[in-house]
């Protein structure tokens, strides 16, 4: 690489913690500008991490340095700052989902391709070390063929613990739009794209009540399902089983099973960057942990494997057409729930790369 690439994070609420905490450490990139809607927040994100300039989302896009613009802001803004950023010609990574809708994600990437820059967006924890040393494992035919897939999210929901949680209430978030990105991720790395879906969803509660920060104790509306069950069909002939609830005293999250015609493999949290793999053979009577192998770096890793793709004119792994189609996915789980009918799922997408186990965000780039 000639150089770091500059960065502008644009959204400086709770998750920008982390991503400023690694991306401030990460050598092929380097944080020039902190923006955000509330200036007071972006001024002292910059302070606390050292970053030279903060202000507008205007001044960032106006910055000659920055190449690269990491959107952190809530749902309902992910299309608006995503495409400013590609009217001015930098590339954008996309907290998820991608966008709201299908149609505007489409739009965003049709914009960023008739511009030259690219899209790229979480989850980049299919990145992680427990992910990648799933999908080797798989590749490499340890599971036999594969032939179905469980996942599990349940819980009680974010309000208790988020200061600002009513984006997560609203339109593009829920269970199902908030964290099944990374568990339709986490499965299209491994099985390919999705072709239908069916689902049936819940609403438990017409309102939640925030329980920390500022504004604890104070009720608000709640506009999306909270309970989803879903059935995926995958073009590769694997089928899945999917729950998303935040309707659940009880918390079990995390839950990622994979069978094959030769045995199970239990596969970390996809939330997370970490943890080791359990495979359980036919015949055996209990697991046997396989210790994980690769980068562990946390959230921006995503935004480094964007950076040298950038600079060696090779594909990023996290890519535009990756989310759209894992937003797809989810629309028309949404709409199944409705209609009552399987919906078709028509978008695509270029299997990424698989990372090599030395593959180090921490490492300069020669
Ligand atoms: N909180 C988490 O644990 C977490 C984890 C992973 C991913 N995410 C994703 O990260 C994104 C942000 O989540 P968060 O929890 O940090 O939310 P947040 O509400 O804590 O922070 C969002 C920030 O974006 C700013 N913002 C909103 N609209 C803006 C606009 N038009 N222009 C400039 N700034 C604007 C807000 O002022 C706020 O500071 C979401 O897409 C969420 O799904 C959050």
């Amino acid at each position: 690489m000639k150089g770091p690439l500059g960065l502008a994070v644009v959204g400086c609420g709770t998750i920008s913690n982390q991503y400023l905490k690694n991306l401030t450490r990460f050598p092929d990139v380097q944080v020039l500008f902190c923006a955000d809607i509330d200036k007071d927040r972006a001024r002292a994100q910059a302070a606390a991490y050292r970053v030279p300039g903060s202000g507008t989302v205007e001044a960032a896009l106006d910055h000659p340095g920055v190449g690269l613009v990491v959107n952190l802001t809530t749902p309902a803004a992910h299309a608006q700052i995503a495409a400013a950023a590609v009217s001015a010609g930098k590339h954008v990574w996309n907290e998820k989902p991608l966008t709201l809708d299908v149609a505007t994600g489409q739009l965003l990437l049709d914009q960023a391709r008739a511009a030259n820059v690219r899209v790229g967006c979480a989850p980049d924890t299919v990145l992680g070390a427990g992910i990648q040393s799933a999908r080797r494992l798989i590749a490499q035919g340890g599971i036999g063929t594969p032939l179905s897939a469980l996942t599990l999210l349940q819980g009680p929901g974010p309000e208790a613990w988020h200061p600002d949680p009513e984006f997560l209430f609203a339109r593009g978030a829920g269970p199902l739009f908030d964290l099944g990105p990374y568990y339709l991720s986490t499965l299209a790395a491994i099985f390919g794209p999705v072709t239908r879906v069916a689902a049936v969803s819940r609403q438990a509660r017409k309102t939640r009540t925030v329980g920390s920060g500022t504004k604890q104790g104070a009720t608000f509306p709640v506009q999306v399902p909270t309970y989803t069950a879903a059935l995926a069909d995958y073009e590769a002939g694997q089928a899945a089983q999917l729950l998303f609830s935040w309707d659940s005293p009880l918390s079990r999250q995390g839950f990622i099973e994979i069978t094959g015609t030769e045995a199970t493999l239990a596969i970390p949290d996809p939330n997370r960057f970490d943890g080791d793999l359990r495979i359980r053979r036919a015949g055996d009577g209990d697991w046997t942990v396989i210790p994980s192998a690769g980068a562990t770096a946390g959230r921006g890793v995503g935004v480094v494997d964007m950076a040298r793709a950038i600079a060696e004119g090779e594909p990023h792994r996290a890519s535009g057409d990756l989310a759209l189609h894992v937003l797809e996915v989810m629309a028309k789980i949404d709409r199944s729930a409705v209609t009552g009918q399987f919906e078709a799922v028509t978008t695509t997408f270029g299997a990424p790369a698989p990372l090599s186990a030395e593959w180090d965000p921490h490492a300069p780039s020669a």
